[in-house]
């Protein structure tokens, strides 16, 4: 069945996001396949949407129908297209195809099925509990004054323990963020802050800027939520805000999801000159930002740029963060900072599908951040620069010819393997004993950053240098150097 609200494109439409004059040199039929299907990726044809008949198309990129047959066909093999009996080409709406869901959830599902216990599993950016939240949770009275309070109440709270709100509220605002309890929610981790903020405020159809290489789950939602995806560089200062002012001349962008402080994977460090242009930007252009603050914690013990919320007198950036770097993941604690009045929305929203965050260990966490926090933050970035260092001279000795550039803070490096299909090669790295995610798994376009792999450096040292002797067998092996 059609579905009415899914636009198609003309072909002259399609004729002039292809970019045709600008491709690339090979085969015609390849080059079209390969612009069709990053029309797809990035929301301009959505699930379902007609492609035109084969003879319009030829005729408005003026070249043989023979052409777009056989660009059909290499994208209806890999499954980003469908064509029934009697009925026009469409975009494949499978949410199994690859077309559909990001590839990071089916081959991450793989890396992590096959992992044996001799494997280092570096896949996930993600901490082992810091002490104190061990030592809190196994005896809360070493935390808490008077633990009763762990169990008082019927532990219902749609947006979030009282205590724990005005911890965020307290903890923001000593970051350089005036925020008040009822500007904050608690969500489950900042993931379904993320989720959340993208249903409340996408519909098919709009306009989402987002980085181009970024944190897989976000490009998950993206791709799901149907928006239109323009995808922003990252360099050293973090998303390029030129590229998001030119697509604005070009396309209407709703909203982007921005990750200024610590970028995963990249590890860039927006300035505070480039947070200021690109609020202005925003106002300009009535778009809404999303800052994903889940690493801002993690500065190496550097002094980072005020919060890209301090630079809006607008209420147009809506702040996010989370507990799951610093302290641990398992405590599957984030939050939202907005305007109250969104907030109220997204309470609705969320309590409509949970009825809210697990009490006791809100309550916790309210204490860690009042308490404990500097302590933790301290603890963990000094940990994190031991594992750095150890993991870059790791490379600089075993792997000379890979490149990097030492992160400004977060828990990742992002490693280029010249000449090298990361794909290829962390399933090869897995045969050989590490599972590290591969560049085109972070990325929301297909063909970028094929030589790049992530590797977080959350390992105490020695399992980080062990991890790069066999990442180095590995690429050695593969390469013949
Ligand atoms: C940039 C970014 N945002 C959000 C998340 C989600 O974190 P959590 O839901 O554990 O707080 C992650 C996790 O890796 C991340 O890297």
């Amino acid at each position: 069945m059609d579905n009415w609200h899914v636009l198609s494109l003309d072909s002259t439409k399609i004729a002039t996001l292809l970019g045709w004059e600008d491709a690339e040199d090979g085969p015609l039929f390849r080059r079209l396949a390969d612009g069709l299907r990053r029309l797809a990726e990035e929301g301009y044809l959505v699930d379902g949407s007609h492609l035109p008949p084969e003879r319009q198309l030829a005729h408005a990129l003026a070249v043989s129908r023979n052409t777009v047959t056989a660009a059909y066909a290499v994208l209806r093999t890999e499954g980003w297209i469908e064509a029934r009996q009697g009925s026009a080409t469409r975009i494949a709406t499978s949410r199994t195809s690859e077309a559909a869901v990001h590839r990071a959830d089916s081959e991450m599902a793989t890396l992590l099925r096959d992992l044996g216990s001799r494997t280092i599993d570096l896949t996930l950016a993600a901490p082992g509990a810091a002490p104190i939240v061990s030592r809190s949770i196994a005896d809360p009275s070493s935390l808490l004054p008077d633990p009763s309070v762990l169990t008082q109440g019927h532990g219902y709270y749609a947006a979030g323990h009282p205590h724990l709100r005005t911890a965020v509220a307290a903890l923001l605002s000593a970051q350089g963020l005036a925020t008040r309890a009822d500007q904050v929610m608690i969500t489950n981790g900042s993931h379904q802050a993320l989720s959340l903020l993208m249903k409340e405020l996408t519909r098919p159809g709009m306009g989402l800027a987002i980085e181009e290489v970024a944190y897989p789950g976000a490009i998950d939602l993206a791709i799901r939520s149907g928006v239109l995806m323009h995808l922003l560089p990252v360099g050293k200062d973090g998303a390029d805000v030129d590229a998001l002012q030119a697509t604005c001349r070009r396309a209407r962008v709703d909203l982007a999801i921005l990750t200024p402080d610590f970028q995963n994977p990249t590890g860039a460090l927006m300035s505070a000159e480039t947070r200021r242009r690109l609020v202005r930007v925003a106002q300009e252009e009535d778009m809404v930002l999303i800052d994903d603050r889940t690493h801002a914690d993690l500065d190496h013990g550097a002094t980072a740029p005020l919060p890209l919320a301090s630079f809006d007198d607008q209420a147009r950036v809506v702040t996010i963060g989370g507990m799951s770097k610093l302290y641990w993941g398992g405590l599957r604690l984030g939050w939202i900072r907005a305007r109250s009045s969104l907030i109220n929305r997204l309470v609705e929203q969320k309590s409509g599908s949970d009825l809210g965050t697990s009490a006791p260990m809100q309550i916790i966490a309210a204490e860690l951040l009042r308490h404990h926090h500097d302590a933790t933050r301290t603890w963990r970035n000094k940990q994190l620069r031991r594992s750095l260092d150890a993991l870059e001279s790791a490379l600089l000795t075993s792997m000379p010819a890979a490149e990097w550039g030492r992160p400004s803070g977060g828990p990742n490096l992002w490693i280029r393997l010249p000449g090298t299909d990361a794909l290829e090669f962390s399933h090869r790295a897995l045969a050989g004993g590490v599972a590290v995610i591969a560049g085109p798994l972070l990325s929301c376009r297909a063909g970028r950053a094929t030589d790049r792999i992530r590797v977080p450096f959350y390992a105490q040292p020695a399992t980080l240098t062990e991890a790069v002797t066999r990442l180095a067998r590995c690429w050695a092996q593969m390469t013949g150097r």
